[in-house]
Parts: structure tokens; sequence; C-alpha cells
């Protein structure tokens, strides 16, 4: 299972590194905005640091901007992966940047019908959001489980990047299902490594440490 960082801040990505935890990084316009960073910039620091899939979304919505937003973000630097909303444009784009070699993550996927569609367009990555569907009382980890069976039945090349993670059990749960990728802020990186047990275990290690004659 690999596991992406859904940030645009480089401290965070820089930490999650050095521990071993970002095999890519997905960044959509309100992670950028909080960065108060030009797009460009950040966006290749972030390639400079990670040398996976960097997904940076495109913000035209008919399909000639989307085309010119994609061909340019994707001669920035070649991990860059262009973001694409699942509205009908963007598939006609997601199926260009197919046969153009520009690989894309489907973003703002909420059914599996539109996974389905994705795939179909040639999507290198589908991203269903977990978290917000969730949040309108709808089950998100349903939904990952629907397009693993469908790509399943069909063979489809497009890998199933859980997105919106709000916790480890996003996390859990996708591993189990054999999702290809989590997408997860660093606070819910942080939080897979933790158990009370661990820190209960190494308190009592050291403090018995103490009394060991040295
Ligand atoms: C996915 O790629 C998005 O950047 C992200 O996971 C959305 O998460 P949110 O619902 O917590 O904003």
């Amino acid at each position: 299972m690999k596991f992406f960082i859904d940030t645009a801040d480089v401290k965070e990505i820089r930490e999650a590194a050095a521990m071993g935890l970002v095999d890519g990084v997905t960044t959509n316009p309100s992670l950028v905005a909080k960065t108060s960073r030009k797009f460009r910039d950040v966006l290749i620091e972030i390639c400079d640091i990670v040398k996976g899939p960097v997904s940076a979304e495109v913000t035209a919505t008919q399909y000639d901007g989307i085309m010119r937003e994609a061909r340019e973000l994707a001669a920035l630097r070649n991990n860059i992966v262009v973001k694409i909303p699942l509205i009908p444009e963007g598939l006609k784009a997601v199926r260009t940047c197919s046969d153009e070699g520009i690989r894309t993550n489907v973003t703002l996927c909420f059914s599996a019908t539109q996974a389905l569609l994705a795939a179909k367009a040639g999507a290198s990555y589908i991203s269903p959001f977990v978290g917000r569907l969730d949040d309108v009382s709808t089950d998100g980890m349903q939904l990952i489980g629907e397009i693993l069976e469908i790509y399943d039945n069909y063979d489809f090349a497009t890998e199933v990047l859980v997105a919106s993670v709000r916790h480890p059990m996003h996390v859990h749960q996708a591993a189990r299902m054999g999702a290809h990728v989590a997408t997860c802020p660093f606070s819910v990186l942080l939080q897979l490594s933790k158990h009370p047990l661990t820190d209960l275990g190494l308190a009592k290690f050291l403090a018995d440490w103490e009394k060991v004659p040295k």
C-alpha cells in the first residue's frame, strides 16, 4: 500500500519523508492557499523533496483551459500528476491527457459510477473523498470497496487513491480492502504510529533502566 501525504506544507512533507512515509503528495487549491505561497514555487519545492507522484490541481473547468493548465503543470517536473475534477469537461481532458502520456488524478469523486467513468477515460488515479461522504451520513469506505470491486471486474489500471482521510480507521480499512493508495494529512500519519500501550511500556522500560547499576 502506498502512503501519500495530503498537504502543501513543505515542512510537514520533509518530516513525513524522513520517516519513510511519503510515496507521493496530493495537493489541492485549499491546501496551497494555506501556505500563502505561489503555487508554482510550492510545487517545485515539493517535487525537489519527493520523487514519487505529486498531484497538482487545475482550476479551469472547461476542456481548453484544463488542457492548457494540464500541459503547463506536467511540463514543470516529470513526477507531476495533474489533478482534474470529475466533471464532463474534466473527463474529456483526462482522455486527452492519457493519450498524451500525462498522468492524471481524478478528484472530487463521490460515487462508483463516477469512478467507472474516470477509469474508462484513462485516469491514472481516482480520488474518492471518504471523509466528506462520512460527513453527510454516507459510508465513505463502502464506496472504496465498490470501486475496487468494479475495477477488479474489468482489470482497469486506474489506482484507487483514498482521499479526505480523517482518522486511522480510514487507513486501516483501506489497507484491508487492498486500496492502492491512502493520502493522509500529516496529523493522521502521526496518529497511525500511536498506541497508549507503547507509551506506557516505554515509560516503564526507561524507569526500570534507571535501576540498573551502570
Ligand atoms: C484529496 O486529494 C484532497 O486533497 C483531500 O484529501 C481532501 O480532503 P478534505 O476533505 O479533508 O479537505
